[in-house]
């Protein structure tokens, strides 16, 4: 069985856009993988956050986990600052890592606004994701197209300590990504893609967002003013987004969608896309609100935790041996 590894960063607001491009993928990977699922909490404190909302946020985002269909009895599910080998890797990691390639990383870019000085876990940041996936010799990565980037640096770094420290050293991964739902764009503006950051509210569709919300935010998607429902991303970038999120919500095809709305104008698209998304996160809502009160999230992640761990331990075992680190 392949090995497979994923995560997600506990910073509140998981949307449509984390479903559809890398948690659909954890839910369909477990039947026929080794998958290992983490809340990646170290990841989250390169920007400051409160630590009493930070600790909510991890139980939600693994109750989520739960709720769109993990199965901790199949998959590995666990908080990464449990496992203290990912802050340990990392740093063997970095040491083989470049400040050029890291100054390269569009994330970094964007997040430090190009500033002169900008906090150094941004920096370190996607050495600490490719300790995260290197850990557990991992083969297959499920995550959204903006991981693209990260998912190189793992890999050229997998590669360069091979050729130095024996081919046996790390096992080199490969990305995984949907073919719709990897990049679910912004509903207010549909050139940036959905994040759980933006200021407007409106501008995403949190998983746990209650029907009028999802209403108003799918009601208010700016759009053309052409009124055709058409797939054309670069020049009906909007209803090109709302159609790439019906298609994957509902399994119909976006040539049937353009079929079906085929004269009726986007007043019409947009009520029935309201309630194809209602209606798909009404289950997963259900569920969570069950997780979170049956009381099991804990034992669960302290399972995890303790599986995560000794996978961990035997990776690091190798890879100390083979840098000459340790007695
Ligand atoms: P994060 O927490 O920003 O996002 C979690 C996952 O959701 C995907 N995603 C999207 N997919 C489609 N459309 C969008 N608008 C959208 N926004 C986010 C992301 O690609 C990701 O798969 N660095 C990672 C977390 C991480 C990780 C790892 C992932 C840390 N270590 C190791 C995989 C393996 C991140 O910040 O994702």
């Amino acid at each position: 069985m392949k090995r497979v590894f994923s995560g997600i960063q506990p910073t509140g607001n998981i949307h449509i856009g984390n479903y559809l491009g890398a948690l659909k993928q954890f839910v369909e990977l477990q039947d026929n993988s080794d998958c290992i699922y983490c809340i990646v909490d170290l990841h989250s404190i390169t920007v400051p956050q409160d630590p009493k909302k930070l600790r909510e946020s991890i139980r939600n985002v693994a109750a989520l986990y739960l709720a769109v269909g993990v199965d901790p009895k199949k998959s590995t599910v666990f908080v990464q600052s449990d496992v203290p080998g990912h802050s340990e890797l990392s740093w063997i990691l970095t040491c083989c890592s470049y400040t050029g390639e890291l100054s390269r990383m569009t994330q970094f870019k964007q997040k430090s606004k190009e500033k002169e000085s900008a906090p150094t876990g941004l920096f370190m940041y996607p050495v600490l994701m490719a300790a995260d996936i290197l850990l557990y010799d991992t083969q297959i990565v499920p995550v959204g197209d903006d991981q693209k980037q990260h998912i190189e640096l793992t890999r050229d770094l997998a590669v360069r300590i091979n050729g130095k420290y024996g081919k046996d050293t790390l096992v080199v991964p490969e990305g995984k990504y949907m073919k719709s739902g990897a990049r679910i764009m912004a509903l207010d503006e549909p050139t940036n893609k959905m994040s759980k950051s933006a200021e407007n509210e409106f501008s995403r569709i949190s998983l746990l967002d209650p029907p009028n919300k999802i209403k108003k935010a799918i009601m208010r998607a700016t759009t053309d003013s052409d009124g055709e429902v058409r797939f054309d991303v670069e020049n009906k970038p909007g209803i090109s987004n709302l159609l790439s999120i019906y298609s994957v919500f509902s399994g119909i095809s976006i040539e049937q969608l353009e079929k079906k709305y085929q004269g009726s104008g986007y007043g019409d698209f947009k009520k029935d896309l309201v309630e194809v998304v209602v209606d798909a996160l009404a289950p997963i809502q259900q569920k969570y609100n069950d997780v979170m009160e049956s009381g099991e999230l804990d034992k669960i992640l302290k399972e995890g935790a303790e599986k995560a761990g000794a996978i961990a331990q035997k990776t690091l075992r190798r890879v100390k041996e083979n840098f000459g680190l340790g007695l």
